[in-house]
């Protein structure tokens, strides 16, 4: 990232979104950031977070690493720590459990099944795949044995709890078992392909104290060290193993969702080229189609490949081979070209409505590709394909560049506008509900991130009343903050965080990076403010107050509640004349 000075503070364009002006903002002394383009925001741990793709822990080792220093703990984080080795282990003995049942008499079903779809047993053992039986307790029963409870079971998704029997039942039940590895080489869920028909085909763990689906690949611990320049993205689990078996053993997949930006950055860590190899089917071109976008938000090199005459690569590689799969990759498209050729299947060339439509979408893509010398070579395609003359083309290209950056700025315009006014919060979804009672708990929760000293005083700590904020983000932020100084003041035999700025890290354990970027957008909205006394806080919640008063007698079913809407209302009214 390079960085320019902006008065007293360093911007940058962010690295969380794509952007050309920069809206990166480091203030100084340099330990908190906000992006005035995306909303993200916080402190060195939040950034740290976000863009490694850490949780807060491991952020934190990551920091001190950095520095050198061995990571100091205190017992929550110790705690934290204990319970994910729990997880953890309790994966490794389910995976074992499940591979030991796979090669078994008793796994014989899971293994003809494995045998048959080509795997040889030294890429089951490697994948370290697995059988889990039909029986509903084998799995739970073998982990109780072990000394795990049902409620760790439960969490780590390996079991439901039976509503009746009030006992666990195994979640993985008549499948082989794909274990899903994380970076670390430590296995943290699962994922079940049902042997012959059945749905779900494939069952996969929700997320649990030791998995995020979003930011987890399939077989990145592999494919992370397997020496080449490009990650390969699939669809599926059989996809990958198919690959990685073929010696394509830079193979990733998502689990069963859609990529996220999250796994987009995971891969920018490893590589900067990205190979999109999907089914070759309606959905899965879509699906390439979005990724594209995913992957170039994140500065990736795309490439996508189309299989013929197969519907993935799994399928592709038993009908066709290697050799003739490593054709296929030298043979990829460039993403724009990929996404021509997908608009130019779509139209009849006979047609003259058809020939227009399509030089009209072509030139509204090109106009968001940056090389003059990749527009014209599509423009000449165009040319080639329509017959429509290249000069013509050249200025249908010029108006949909100054239509698109039209309408970019009309875009930007409305999402200022949209912004200011709070709308389309992702954190916080009531504030369009709530617009006037959310205005003031930002502005509480604003004051006291500048003045955590505030807290000390029991006047103003008895005012700062959580149950009196109508949002459930906001509540939650308050309280959290509200909490952490009060954590703070308990390890300081009394002092609070000092009247020096607020530090998010005591947060970030709580609040996603999200959040607490939500939470900086509420200092700095206070900080252009000259007055955040205490009596303006003190104003705030009393206003905020009265606002719970009036929102909590606007919501009437039934005829009880409208009689009492009507007295409180008659009370409102007149606690308001006597003030006036
Ligand atoms: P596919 O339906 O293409 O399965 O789903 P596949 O990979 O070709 O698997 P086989 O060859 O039939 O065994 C692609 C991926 O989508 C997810 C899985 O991760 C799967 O590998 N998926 C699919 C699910 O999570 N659940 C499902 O029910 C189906
Ligand atoms: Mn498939």
């Amino acid at each position: 990232m390079s960085f320019k000075r902006a008065g007293s503070n360093l911007v940058a364009c962010c690295p969380f979104h794509s952007e050309r002006s920069p809206s990166f903002t480091l203030f100084s002394p340099g330990d908190h950031y906000y992006c005035f383009g995306c909303g993200a925001g916080g402190d060195v741990i939040s950034f740290v977070m976000r863009i490694e793709n850490l949780d807060y822990m491991a952020a934190l080792e990551y920091l001190a690493n950095l520095a050198g220093m061995r990571m100091p703990e205190n017992e929550a984080m110790a705690q934290e720590r204990t319970d994910k080795n729990k997880y953890y282990d309790m994966n490794k003995k389910a995976a074992r459990f499940f591979y030991e049942k796979l090669v078994s008499p008793s796994g014989k079903a899971g293994l003809d099944y494995l045998r048959g779809r080509g795997l040889s047993d030294e890429i089951i053992r490697r994948f370290g795949l697995g059988f889990a039986s039909t029986s509903s307790d084998e799995l739970t029963g073998y982990l109780m044995r072990e000394g795990f409870t049902p409620k760790e079971m439960k969490n780590g998704f390996l079991c439901g709890i039976s509503e009746n029997t009030k006992r666990p039942y195994d979640y993985f039940r008549g499948r082989v078992m794909f274990p899903i590895i994380d970076i670390s080489g430590k296995v943290c869920a699962f994922g079940g392909r049902i042997i012959g028909d059945g749905v779900p085909k494939y069952l996969n763990s929700s997320d649990t104290p030791v998995f995020k689906k979003s930011r987890t690949l399939f077989a990145l611990n592999f494919a992370r060290s397997s020496g080449k320049d490009f990650l390969i993205l699939c669809e599926g689990y059989m996809d990958v193993i198919a690959l990685h078996a073929a010696g394509f053993t830079n193979a990733v997949a998502t689990l069963g969702t859609a990529l996220t930006s999250e796994q987009a950055r995971l891969m920018r860590k490893y590589t900067s080229n990205v190979l999109i190899c999907y089914d070759s089917d309606e959905a899965g071109k879509n699906a390439a189609k979005r990724a594209i976008n995913i992957l170039k938000e994140v500065d990736l090199s795309v490439k996508v490949i189309s299989l013929k005459g197969a519907k993935d690569p799994d399928e592709y590689i038993k009908l066709n081979g290697k050799s003739s799969f490593e054709s296929v990759i030298a043979n990829a498209s460039g993403h724009i070209e990929y996404v021509f050729n997908d608009m130019a299947s779509k139209y009849n060339f006979e047609a003259p409505e058809d020939k227009l439509s399509f030089a009209k979408e072509v030139c509204a893509m090109l106009s968001g590709v940056e090389s003059r010398l990749e527009r014209d070579v599509y423009l000449g395609k165009v040319n080639e394909l329509t017959g429509i003359d290249a000069g013509v083309l050249r200025q249908e290209l010029e108006r949909a560049g100054a239509q698109s950056i039209r309408n970019a700025k009309l875009k930007q315009t409305e999402n200022d506008i949209r912004t200011a006014l709070g709308y389309s919060d992702k954190v916080n979804p009531e504030k369009i509900k709530y617009p006037s009672a959310c205005a003031k708990e930002e502005g509480i929760i604003g004051i006291l991130l500048i003045h955590p000293e505030y807290m000390l005083d029991d006047k103003l700590r008895e005012c700062v009343d959580p149950e009196s904020f109508v949002c459930a983000f906001n509540k939650k932020a308050v309280t959290a903050v509200t909490e952490a100084m009060k954590r703070y003041s308990e390890d300081h035999s009394g002092a609070v965080p000092g009247s020096e700025k607020f530090d998010f890290s005591r947060l970030a354990g709580e609040l996603s990076p999200d959040e607490t970027g939500a939470l900086m957008r509420m200092r700095i909205a206070r900080e252009r403010l000259s007055d955040n006394s205490p009596e303006v806080l003190k104003e705030l919640t009393e206003a905020l107050a009265a606002e719970k008063r009036k929102l909590s007698v606007s919501a009437v079913t039934t005829p009880e509640q409208a009689a009492e809407r009507i007295k409180r209302l008659r009370d409102l009214k007149n606690s308001g004349e006597n003030q006036n």
